[in-house]
Parts: C-alpha cells; structure tokens; sequence
C-alpha cells in the first residue's frame, strides 16, 4: 500500500479475482477513511456495506459535482465524457426514460438468441482455429502464448481476446445499432478505461479519435437500435440535442456497454476455467447457473476506481461526518465483502441466498438500468461457454494471470485456457 503523508493511496491493486487486504481490512475496521486518489486529492473511501448503501442513496451525496473541475477529482486525467453530461443531456431532451427502456429487459434490438448465437460463434472460431492449428498461433494473443506453460500440441485459447471482448462489443454495437463490422475494431477501445498513471496524455487522444468516429456513424445512423431510436425522436422533441451532444451520449453508451460486461464475462470465465468441478456442476445443474451468476456479481472485483459522489452539504456517512464539498468514494467490491452481512465473504458459494441484495449496479436512483439486460445476456454467453468448451481449464497457474494496471474495470491482459 503506498502512503502520502499519513493517509493510503487508492486504489490498492488491480486483481479481479482478489480483494485488495486493504479494502479487506477497512471493511472490518473502518468503513469510511481517509484515503489520497490518483489525482492528489484528499477523501472518503467508503467499504462497509451499510455505510456504501447508505452514501448511493443519499440525495445529500451529488454525482453531478464530480464534474465540477474545482472539486476534489478521483483522478487527474479524466475522460472528456461522464455519466453525467449522458443522463443531463438525455433528461433535457426528454429522452432519459427510453433510453432507460432500451437498456431494460424488455429492449427490442437484439434478441437472447442472437446473443447466444454471438458468444457460440465466437468460441467455435477460438477452438476451431487452435485443432487446425495444433497450436494458438493462429488465435490467441502472443502474450496467451507466452504466459502459458509451453505445450504447443494441445489446444489455446485466450478468453479476453476471443471471447469477453468481442462478444461485449458486438452486442453492444446490435443493442445501439452501430455498424457490426466496427465491433471487432471497437473491443479494442477498452483502453479508453484507463486511468492513473496509464491515462497520459494519450488517452485524451484516443477519446478525440473515438469521438470523431462516432460523429461519422451518428450522421449516417438509421432507425435501428437505441441510438437509430433516440435519433428518431430527437427530432420531435422540444429542446432536442444537438448531433455533437448525440455522438457524446452514443460513445459513452457504447463505452458503458463495452467495459463492465466484457470484464465480468472474462471474470466469470476464468472462474469457470480454474474450477472445472465448478463447471461441470453447472453443465449436469443449469438451474443453478442464475444462483451462481448473482453470486458472480457479489464476489467480483470489478473496479480499479470507485462509485464518485461529492457531498453538496455536510452529511454523515457510517458515523462519519463529511463536510460539504468533500469527495466520497464508494468501493462496491469491498462493500459486496462485508463479513457483516455475507458470511466468509471471500468464499465463491453458489449456494449462498444472501438475506441482503450486492451492491454492483449500485443502488438508489442511479441503479443501472442495464442490470436486468446484462444477468439476462451475461447468463446466455456463460452457458455457451459451458455448452461449447466442455473441457474448459485454465493453461496458466491462477497466480500467473496477469491484470492489465490503471483501468477503470478490472481486466486480465489474456486467460489462457485450453479444453
Ligand atoms: C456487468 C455489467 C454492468 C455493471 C456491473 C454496471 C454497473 C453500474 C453501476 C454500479 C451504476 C451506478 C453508477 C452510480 O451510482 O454512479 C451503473 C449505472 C449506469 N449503467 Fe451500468 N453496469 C453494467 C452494464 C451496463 C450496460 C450494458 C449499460 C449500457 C448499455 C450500462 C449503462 C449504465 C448507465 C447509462 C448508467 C447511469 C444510470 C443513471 O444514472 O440513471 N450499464 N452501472
């Protein structure tokens, strides 16, 4: 843990499949504390569970003022869009409740079938090319390659690149209806995720470039998907956006849909991928997959930074008091492994039927309204990984797979994984 003055460094490590001890510790022994961010600013880290449920509700707790640049910043190099200026923009045009409704579980613009039909394409493609090949060199990535116990006669394959990655851009790319043959291309855009000491001046770069392509598909947009619908009836509203106001909301959803489910699946894949007796438990029990997926969600740990919030007036948070124009940060991870309420919090138990829902869509009036659509289709890609790889293992020792540093969502570099 690095220490400035006197008070921890957040974030403490960029594991996903490992909470950091720090956070492990504070839970337990102080659930709001002092901690310095990547942008030299003082605030709240906020781990307990009560304490994080309570701070997500609390309408005193502003997540309009982080994008405020004279308050306190998590992080120094932040992205040129936000969350923020999405809903703002989507609230005054009178368009936020069909966004809303097309992230909803009920959207119309790609069908469970065709998200299976995505993941199994794409996980035949990865064991087809490798059995031709005899070997990954066709497929996985060269760092897949190098990270795995030589055994160049066997199957690779490497669950980032073939298969949580694509399949999280193409379905995002049919959900908003943006050019399918992007999606490939638009996997890699999970670097504009980075943040700390990987955000240099190059990510702002990178944002510019993604915002200029996105303004090339929103000038031809049709009527399909979200973003053909919210075009649509942009054009009928009383105080409609303008097209740079359209392709910003475009490339953050695009972006919102692309780095949270793509790190997830790979999570879960590389679950599935250490434990094949888990695995083969949900093959012979596919009832059993929704339980295990909702515990899924409890045990990861998915962000390298935080739920942001600064307090518009002094409030107190789990018996803290934060003054006004304080920065408050909420670790959903630590929160979701609270001795507290679940019990042996780092156990992975599909079993468990917690009496208290997981925090990691959040909570409150900023719940994410993609949560319903992402169990749904998270649920379809895991079963065609359990369907179409049956002898899923993992080519590395846990220990070995290395996680890309300085993102926003956790993320492995590569799973290499064999069958
Ligand atoms: C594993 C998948 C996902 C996770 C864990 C996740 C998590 C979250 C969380 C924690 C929030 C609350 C943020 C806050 O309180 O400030 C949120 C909000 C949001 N999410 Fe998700 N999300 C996921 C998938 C998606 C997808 C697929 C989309 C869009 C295609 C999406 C779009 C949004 C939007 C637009 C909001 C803002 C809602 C509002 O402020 O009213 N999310 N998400």
């Amino acid at each position: 843990m690095s220490v400035v003055g006197d008070i921890p460094h957040y974030p403490f490590s960029f594991r996903g499949d490992a909470l950091a001890s720090e956070l492990g510790r504070f839970v337990v022994e102080e659930p709001v504390t002092r901690v310095v961010t990547n942008a030299g600013a003082r605030g709240w880290l906020v781990t307990g569970y009560a304490a994080a449920r309570e701070a997500l509700k609390d309408p005193r707790l502003s997540r309009g003022l982080i994008a405020d640049p004279d308050m306190p910043q998590e992080d120094s190099s932040a992205p040129p869009l936000s969350v923020v200026g999405t809903m703002t923009m989507l609230r005054r045009a009178g368009l936020r409740d069909e966004a809303v409704k097309g992230m909803g579980p009920r959207q119309t613009h790609i069908s469970l079938e065709r998200v299976r039909d995505i993941a199994d394409t794409l996980l035949t493609t990865m064991t087809a090319a490798t059995n031709t090949n005899g070997n990954a060199d066709g497929n996985a990535n060269g760092d897949a390659v190098g990270n795995a116990e030589a055994d160049a006669d066997t199957e690779l394959g490497d669950l980032v690149a073939d298969f949580a990655l694509p399949w999280a851009s193409q379905v995002t790319c049919e959900l908003l209806g943006l050019p399918t043959e992007a999606a490939p291309e638009l996997a890699g855009w999970f670097r504009l995720l980075s943040t700390g000491e990987a955000a240099d001046a190059n990510l702002f770069a990178d944002w510019t470039k993604a915002l200029s392509r996105f303004d090339d598909w929103m000038t031809g947009i049709g009527t399909e998907g979200l973003l053909g619908r919210l075009a649509l009836l942009n054009r009928s509203s009383d105080h409609p956006l303008s097209h740079q106001e359209l392709v910003e909301i475009a490339l953050f959803l695009f972006v919102s849909g692309l780095g949270n489910p793509a790190g997830f699946l790979a999570l879960c894949g590389l679950v599935l991928a250490r434990d094949p007796e888990l695995a083969a438990r949900l093959r012979r029990e596919p009832r059993a997959l929704p339980g295990a997926l909702e515990e899924l969600y409890r045990w990861s740990v998915m962000l390298g930074d935080s739920i942001a919030r600064i307090a518009r007036e002094e409030a107190e948070i789990g018996g803290v008091r934060v003054r006004a124009g304080e920065l408050v940060l909420i670790s959903i991870d630590a929160a979701n492994r609270d001795p507290a309420v679940f019990e042996s919090p780092d156990r992975l138990d599909i079993d468990r039927r917690p009496s208290s829902p997981h925090l990691r869509f959040g909570q409150g009036r900023h719940f994410c309204p993609a949560a319903a659509l992402n169990r749904a289709q998270t649920e379809v890609a895991l079963r065609s990984l359990l369907d179409t790889v049956p002898g899923l293992r993992l080519a590395v020792a846990p220990d070995r797979v290395r996680w890309r540093q300085d993102h926003a969502v956790l993320l492995p570099e590569t799973i290499p994984v064999r069958w």
